[in-house]
């Protein structure tokens, strides 16, 4: 029996994820179809009912359903719950596990893929809005020497850092506030990129040897174009975006893939 998966998105046409899904249940052998579904805005909850009751087995959630997703999710992992945010969703007979697997994505990638330790380094995370609360306690959980939490509305990161003040060092502010400390790794999670806009970084904010790190990929974002001009070693989002399907398919599957090969697939376009 095929078992059935989605994304649900909006818009979703472009979605990587079914192409990746379908290399990830190749490479493994499972008997699985996953397919892009647009829900509409107002009826997100009406197609994951209606797909379940198709016989679906798992989805995956996109921009903008992630905090309703959380909110249907009759049960959550606890990373879910700290990112305030679902993109997993996994049915289990009658319950709906609601799981978050960005964080773990976004780990995987600068550890994994890029080499990076985390431990005891400098991190800078520039936005507060869902793409960077889903990534702070994974973050805070590799024992970073400090975690500053920049947004251009100061108030949301000092708040979102007092979220997560009793897991870790984290401080959070405007980027006036970046005047004392270089950072080993810099984050791109705002969605100043999709706009072809940078956050206003002060000068000097690279340390020796950084890492700048965009979530966006597929394009050369005037964030990552500021971070070489700086010496800064840069990445996109891409690896990010393999790494958290191969986790959600590792929760679905019990089967971890070979994401290597797919990161290459897609980077060779
Ligand atoms: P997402 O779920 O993608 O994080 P969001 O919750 O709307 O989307 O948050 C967008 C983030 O990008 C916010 O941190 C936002 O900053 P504000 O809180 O000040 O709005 C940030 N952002 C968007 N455009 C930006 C820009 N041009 N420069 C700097 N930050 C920007």
């Amino acid at each position: 029996m095929t078992d059935h998966y989605a994304v649900f998105g909006n818009p979703i046409a472009h979605s990587k994820s079914p192409l990746i899904h379908a290399s990830f249940a190749r490479q493994t052998g499972q008997d699985m179809d996953y397919t892009a579904l647009l829900a509409p805005l107002d009826g997100f909850a009406e197609c994951v009912t209606a797909f379940r009751a198709g016989g679906g087995a798992g989805a995956n959630v996109t921009v903008p359903f992630k905090e309703q997703a959380y909110a249907i999710a009759a049960r959550r992992t606890p990373r879910a719950e700290a990112a305030g945010a679902v993109n997993t969703l996994h049915f289990r007979g009658a319950e709906v596990l609601g799981d978050n697997t960005d964080g773990a994505g976004l780990i995987a990638d600068l550890t994994r893929n890029l080499g990076v330790d985390l431990a005891g380094r400098r991190i800078l995370l520039m936005g507060a809005g869902g793409a960077a609360r889903g990534v702070v306690l994974p973050l805070l959980a590799c024992g970073p020497a400090v975690l500053f939490i920049a947004n251009r509305t100061a108030g949301r990161a000092v708040d979102l850092a007092a979220r997560f003040r009793d897991d870790g060092p984290v401080r959070g502010g405007g980027y006036e506030a970046l005047t004392d400390m270089t950072y080993d790794i810099v984050i791109n999670a705002t969605a100043a990129s999709l706009a072809g806009e940078l956050p206003a970084l002060p000068d000097g904010i690279f340390a020796a040897g950084a890492l700048a790190y965009d979530m966006m990929y597929g394009r050369d974002t005037p964030f990552l174009q500021l971070a070489r001009q700086a010496g800064a070693r840069t990445a996109d989002g891409l690896g990010m975006l393999v790494e958290q399907a191969a986790e959600a398919f590792f929760l679905w599957r019990g089967v971890r893939p070979d994401t290597a090969p797919v990161i290459a697939m897609l980077r060779a376009g």
